[in-house]
């Protein structure tokens, strides 16, 4: 009998290699509170407008560009819109790095995607842990920065929730200046009102030509199942990346949404949920701290909050039981006994401080009775 074909061995040898990037999706779980993947807790109302489904969308729908731009503060040449920020980290790849010779570098931990798109496309992978900080080490990124050409820095970071320095920022845009892209992944920038006019750099465009801005609409425009990100850079960074994007990327209902989240009802709706997930922040972090069981509740600038626990494994995998998910972060290098808990409704919060604040109960060390 003939040996069965194995149709791997067709498969490109990174392909074959590749450890694709475990969504919260892929995770799976059996649960009613969702914390596990940055989403809003509760579906927008939209209708559709455009019918015309017969026909081809634009590449580049004009609405949604202009619309987005006058958000930012920029001009629409400087936009690119994508199926999620998750496009635009690969498109990057696609226009900038040479398989077998180029890099990215990029400082753990930090957004996993970022890792995955250099892997699935044979790029080297330079991986600059932060500093205790988790400020970047901005003498490593320099002595590390041969071949690479593509540099992701993610502010807010995911998983810690910390914004990165602003004059850590510029001192790598120094640094990469004639050599490399530096891209900054501001996909939670929404959830620091009080510093986002300060720490987003989209004023910084015009000071460097290879800077470039991530943002998405699937963190505080609650539209994650939406797909459309956008890619904020130079003109004629926009133009080399337009040359590597598909030909319609984003669906018609995709562009007819996008465009009426960005009218000013909908940005001031936007700026309404995210104050509502600042003030849950709130609660959760201040409900959290006094649990026994929780070792550190780190700062966030975000819509998910770094929790240290005593026995994160415990926490997790009786939340898990519970129907409450999570996303386990203890796998990142130094992030031991943490889990990433995505700010939920009040009503969710308020689950999960229950849960954990029983938890903490029935596992408190049982005190020593006094001798008499
Ligand atoms: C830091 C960061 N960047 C990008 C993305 C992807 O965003 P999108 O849903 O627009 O692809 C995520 C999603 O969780 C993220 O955390």
């Amino acid at each position: 009998m003939n040996k069965v074909f194995d149709i791997n061995s067709l498969a490109r040898e990174t392909v074959r290699n590749l450890v694709p990037y475990m969504s919260a999706r892929r995770l799976g779980g059996n649960g009613d509170v969702w914390l596990n993947a940055n989403e809003y807790p509760t579906a927008p109302n939209f209708q559709l407008t455009e019918h015309t489904l017969n026909r081809y969308p634009e590449c580049q729908p004009a609405t949604v560009i202009q619309r987005y731009a006058k958000y930012a503060g920029l001009q629409p040449e400087q936009v690119l819109v994508s199926r999620g920020a998750d496009e635009s980290i690969e498109l990057l790849i696609r226009a900038f790095c040479e398989p077998g010779s180029d890099a990215v570098l990029f400082c753990p931990p930090t957004y996993g995607m970022y890792g995955v798109s250099a892997e699935t496309f044979g790029i080297e992978q330079k991986k600059i842990p932060v500093s205790t900080d988790w400020q970047p080490d901005i003498t490593a990124i320099k002595n590390n920065l041969d071949r690479v050409k593509l540099i992701y820095i993610c502010s807010p970071n995911n998983p810690t929730g910390n914004l990165i320095d602003p004059a850590a920022l510029r001192q790598i845009l120094e640094l990469a200046r004639n050599r490399a892209i530096v891209a900054i992944d501001e996909a939670y920038i929404e959830f620091c009102p009080q510093h986002a006019s300060t720490q987003t750099t989209t004023r910084w465009l015009q000071d460097y030509p290879h800077l470039v801005i991530l943002r998405t609409l699937s963190k505080a425009f609650a539209l994650a199942g939406l797909r459309c990100g956008f890619t904020l850079a130079s003109p004629d960074i926009i133009t080399l990346m337009l040359k590597v994007i598909a030909p319609y990327p984003l669906a018609t209902p995709v562009a007819d949404i996008a465009a009426q989240a960005l009218t000013e009802t909908g940005i001031r709706t936007m700026q309404n949920r995210a104050a509502e997930i600042v003030s849950n922040r709130t609660y959760l972090q201040q409900s959290l701290n006094n649990l026994t069981l929780v070792e550190t509740v780190f700062p966030s600038e975000t819509n998910y909050i770094l929790v240290r626990f005593t026995d994160a494994e415990l926490v997790f995998k009786s939340l898990w039981d519970q129907g409450i998910i999570l996303r386990d972060q203890r796998k990142q290098p130094g992030l031991e006994n943490c889990l990433r808990i995505t700010i939920g409704n009040r009503n969710e919060c308020e689950k999960l401080v229950n849960a954990i604040s029983t938890l903490s109960n029935q596992t408190q060390p049982i005190k020593e009775t006094e001798n008499p």
